[in-house]
């Protein structure tokens, strides 16, 4: 199935400001500057000199430029991201790990509009997620990203298919049945959802938690250890599903873990530490995975290998 057409903001978006984007390019250095060269490729000058941005022919679907976050004050102040760049691919799993307290969940939310940069910006689909006021960040989140949190976040009243509908009937978006049932069955919930959550195994209920995700058609999943609170079992279905939503539906995903055999599912796994990004590997083997891992200092036991793919190491 198709998917939906890429955002294009027009000038009376939150877009991507010509000086923004010169900003963003001497703050990100090579990454970055990439990045905003195809912006400016596709950018249109509209009539106030905004430039309207579309990402809709690249490969970055959101990223971040000198992105900082700090909190508390002078005397104990904490410094979760410390001048982040870096680009999320298009249709791509990125796994992001590192050790507890790296800055992994801080650096989640920044992307998805949950939390505020001290400094620095945040892009998503050419959108400043950074300059956004409240309206518009619920707006984006609707449209642009879902987030799939460790501890599910279903509503215990609710059915697994009133749950999934959610946030569309929220904001009041039509409900494409087709697509619905397109996803049910991926995720093998038809025979569940008239269950609500406590009557729903941890792995079931994650997986409408990832239907519900995937219902709104966004542009980025952020899943912050989503499996997390799974075990193996459950952790390998939740993971290949995601896994078959970016190979069939193109869909961009970045999924945080701790547990290597799950970023093994990924096309590209980032290591954070002390708020800054130390490792940048691309399709890396299981075994790559957990050289890193045990570099890093990691005294968590990896868990065996279930992803098919890495089966034979
Ligand atoms: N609301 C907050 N107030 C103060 N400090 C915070 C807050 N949120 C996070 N921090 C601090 O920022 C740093 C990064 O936290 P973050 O939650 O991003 O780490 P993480 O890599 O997700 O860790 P974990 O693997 O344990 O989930 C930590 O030192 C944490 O204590
Ligand atoms: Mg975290």
């Amino acid at each position: 199935m198709a998917r939906h057409s890429a955002h294009t903001p027009t000038s009376t978006d939150t877009s991507l400001t010509a000086s923004s984007a010169s900003t963003a390019r001497e703050a990100g250095g090579a990454a970055i500057s990439d990045s905003t060269k195809r912006i400016n490729a596709t950018g249109t000058h509209t009539a106030d000199s905004r430039i309207s941005v579309s990402h809709s022919d690249d490969g970055v679907v959101a990223y971040a430029a000198d992105l900082s976050k700090t909190y508390g004050t002078k005397d104990a102040i904490v410094t979760a991201l410390d001048h982040v760049n870096v680009e999320f691919g298009r249709g791509q799993m990125t796994a992001i790990m590192g050790p507890s307290g790296s800055g992994k969940s801080t650096l989640m939310h920044c992307m998805a509009g949950l939390d505020t940069p001290t400094s620095g910006q945040v892009f998503v689909e050419g959108l400043e997620v950074s300059a956004m006021n409240q309206r518009q960040l619920t707006d984006l989140r609707r449209k642009e990203i879902g987030f799939i949190f460790q501890s599910f976040n279903l509503v215990p009243t609710l059915t697994a298919e009133e749950n999934i509908l959610l946030p569309l009937q929220i904001s009041r978006k039509p409900i494409d049945r087709d697509w619905f049932k397109q996803i049910v069955k991926v995720v093998g919930l038809e025979k569940r959802l008239t269950h609500r959550p406590s009557q729903l195994s941890g792995g079931q209920q994650q997986r409408v938690a990832c239907a519900r995700a995937m219902m709104a058609r966004p542009s980025v999943i952020f899943a912050d250890e989503p499996t997390g609170n799974l075990d193996s079992r459950s952790s390998r279905e939740v993971l290949s599903f995601l896994q078959d939503s970016v190979r069939e539906y193109g869909q961009s995903i970045v999924i945080v873990t701790h547990d290597p055999r799950a970023a093994s599912y990924a096309n590209r796994v980032l290591v954070l530490a002390d708020g800054q990004i130390t490792q940048d590997m691309h399709e890396p083997s299981y075994g790559q995975i957990l050289q890193v891992f045990a570099a890093e200092g990691n005294d968590e036991q990896p868990t065996q290998p279930t992803n098919p793919s890495e089966a034979s190491l």
